[in-house]
């Protein structure tokens, strides 16, 4: 006999079903909650809320999991390519060989963005944060590319897909270009995903790119690592916003604007401008530690803690390893590593970061791997949007074919004034300033 959970209002019960996943945390089916009571639930930040059922990731907070359409992260990392991976988040499962190539010919056929967009770019002030253009320029890209129209043809969508995972890499390079006035370089079909980024964003005819196989495959685990992550703030930006059924481009923007923030991708720069604040007051991170414990004080320390993990978060570890690999075999030494591995290690000894479960996340580490490859701080969150667009594409894919998909609309519990008369302006003659 299916579980049911049994609720007790003023002495009144009502049954509602649980839902088993196939792994991790059961489900109570809410859905007749308000009908049934008159109540709604009440949950800030949506820590106990299911929003969705989902197929494509998954994650055990407590254990330190993560696995993609049920592989390992750990596995995905060693064995894949960032595009198989994106393959396997948005179809669910791993291509085969004729797939693979199919795929990768079709991510080059659609890798041009359109010459007119190079005009948007060159009218943004300078000093524009790139996630700020790379949201707007891809919700411009609706005005230069077919919508996906509802019920659309199998091949439309593959395009559409490969079109939005293609151009995002290219618009990312240009906007890099172009704010920095270099000559923007085009793809070329002749190489891979990642290798064709890295020379997109650094070749010159003065000085042409070389590329490097082990530079090319850290690229690949780092967007490996960030390419989907269940319901987190993002997705759920493009879940929430793409259930209005507006376009594809517009809800990937949704969730690139989401990402922005310092609380979410935004960490991963504000993780190295931790770490650069302080090398600059002498290498020592106690003063910073001594903030973040207190409750006085908004700072927190960037790049510890996560709303699920409350063990290691497994991207992070698969992180720090390859910071140690890049920084080798690039023959580089970083004093932020230095710093960011003695935080570390005080932090983890430290009874507040031990009794609130605070590790290291998937941004405390990457910032070193990105400045060893020669990315700017200002691209770093633009570095893990690509990372997170087959996520995206995947999470909206998934929400717009689910029957049982809705426009999403939550409640609120009102706490304002009750009803009361409008005051005409002569009479109103309140002293205390309200903004
Ligand atoms: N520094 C200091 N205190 C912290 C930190 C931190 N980094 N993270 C959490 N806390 C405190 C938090 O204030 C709470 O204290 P209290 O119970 O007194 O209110 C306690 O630790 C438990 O926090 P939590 O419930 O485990 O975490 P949360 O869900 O409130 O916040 C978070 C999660 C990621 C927003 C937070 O840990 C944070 O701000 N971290 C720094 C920013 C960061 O690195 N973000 C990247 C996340 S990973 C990338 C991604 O997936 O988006």
């Amino acid at each position: 006999m299916a579980k049911t959970a049994t609720l007790t209002i003023d002495g009144k019960a009502y049954e509602f079903p649980i839902i088993k996943g196939t792994d991790g945390n059961d489900a109570i089916d809410i859905t007749g909650l308000r009908k049934k009571t008159g109540m709604i639930t009440l949950d800030y930040g949506f820590g106990n809320t299911g929003s969705c059922a989902s197929s494509i990731s998954f994650m055990d907070g407590e254990r330190g999991i993560l696995r993609y359409r049920g592989i390992p992260i750990e596995q995905l990392a060693e064995q894949s390519s960032f595009i198989e991976t994106s393959f396997l988040l948005i179809t669910g499962e791993l291509p085969t060989r004729e797939e693979l190539i199919g795929f990768s010919m079709m991510l080059n056929d659609h890798s041009l963005v359109h010459e007119d967009m190079r005009h948007f770019f060159e009218r943004y002030p300078k000093g524009a944060h790139p996630m700020g253009i790379l949201a707007s320029m891809v919700n411009a890209l609706r005005a230069f590319y077919p919508e996906l129209p509802q019920r659309s043809e199998h091949e439309e969508i593959r395009i559409t897909f490969a079109r939005l995972l293609s151009k995002l890499r290219t618009l990312a390079a240009m906007s890099f270009r172009i704010s920095g006035g270099l000559p923007v370089v085009y793809p070329s079909v002749h190489l891979s995903y990642c290798a064709n980024f890295l020379n997109m964003m650094f070749d010159s005819t003065v000085r042409p790119y070389v590329i490097d196989e082990d530079v090319v495959q850290a690229l690949n685990v780092f967007w490996i690592l960030h390419a989907d992550h269940e319901q987190n703030c993002s997705a759920s930006a493009v879940r929430l916003v793409g259930s209005a059924r507006v376009n594809l481009y517009a809800a990937i923007s949704a969730g690139i604007s989401a990402l922005w923030g310092p609380l979410h991708g935004g960490a991963n720069q504000a993780v190295v401008e931790m770490l650069q604040a302080m090398y600059d007051s002498g290498g020592d991170p106690a003063p910073f530690i001594a903030r973040a414990k207190d409750k006085k004080d908004p700072f927190r320390l960037m790049g510890f803690g996560h709303s699920i993990y409350k063990n290691y978060d497994p991207r992070g570890k698969i992180m720090k390893k390859m910071c140690d690999r890049v920084l080798t075999k690039l023959e580089r030494h970083d004093p932020l590593l230095d710093i960011a591995m003695k935080l570390e290690e005080v932090a983890l000894k430290d009874s507040y970061f031990i009794d609130n479960r605070l590790y290291p996340n998937v941004d405390f580490y990457s910032g070193i791997i990105l400045r060893a490859l020669g990315i700017p701080l200002d691209m770093f969150t633009v570095m893990f949007a690509i990372g997170r667009l087959p996520g995206w594409i995947s999470q909206w894919k998934e929400s717009t074919e689910d029957p049982r998909g809705k426009l999403h609309r939550p409640r609120q519990l009102y706490c304002g004034p009750p009803e009361r008369d409008y005051v005409p302006v002569e009479k109103r003659n309140r002293t205390t300033k309200v903004i």
